[in-house]
């Protein structure tokens, strides 16, 4: 409930706050995340898949690409994100990489946090 209230206040009105903060819903994330540090490399372009298979650039390349490239070891698992590659990827600091390859500057625990939190929430398009 009290997650709700939050969700709600975020919602009316509060969005200088909302932006400095990373909430677990997959707008934020898209917003603050994946399109700040991954979809360089995990969106597709001119309609060719993305380099690194996973898209993130939207709700709907998610999961597109969830079911596609995945179907054996998916990489989110709606509800549990110990066993979601991407919870793992970035907790682990394996993503974001750069250009190279190497590891890239891991994301703020916060960020880590929400993609937790989404996950468990069920990976909803929210
Ligand atoms: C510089 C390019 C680049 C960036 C930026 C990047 N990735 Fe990746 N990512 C890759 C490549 C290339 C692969 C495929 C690696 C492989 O198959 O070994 C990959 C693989 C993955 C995988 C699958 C890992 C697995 O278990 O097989 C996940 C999940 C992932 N990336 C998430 C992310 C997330 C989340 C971000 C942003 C926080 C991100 N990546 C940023 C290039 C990138």
């Amino acid at each position: 409930m009290k997650m709700l209230i939050c969700v709600l206040a975020f919602a009316t009105g509060l969005e200088a706050s909302a932006q400095s903060m990373t909430t677990a819903t997959f707008q934020n994330l898209s917003q603050t995340v994946f399109a700040v540090s991954c979809t360089s490399c995990h969106s597709s372009q001119n309609g060719e898949p993305p380099e690194a298979k996973i898209d993130l650039s939207s709700f709907a390349a998610v999961t597109a690409s969830n079911n596609q490239v995945s179907k054996h070891t998916p990489f989110i698992v709606p509800g549990s994100p110990e066993t979601s590659r991407l919870y793992f990827a970035v907790q682990s600091g394996d993503m974001p990489a750069t250009e190279n390859g190497s590891k890239g500057k891991p994301l703020e625990p916060e960020q880590i946090q929400a993609i937790y939190d989404w996950i468990k929430d069920g990976a909803l398009d929210n």
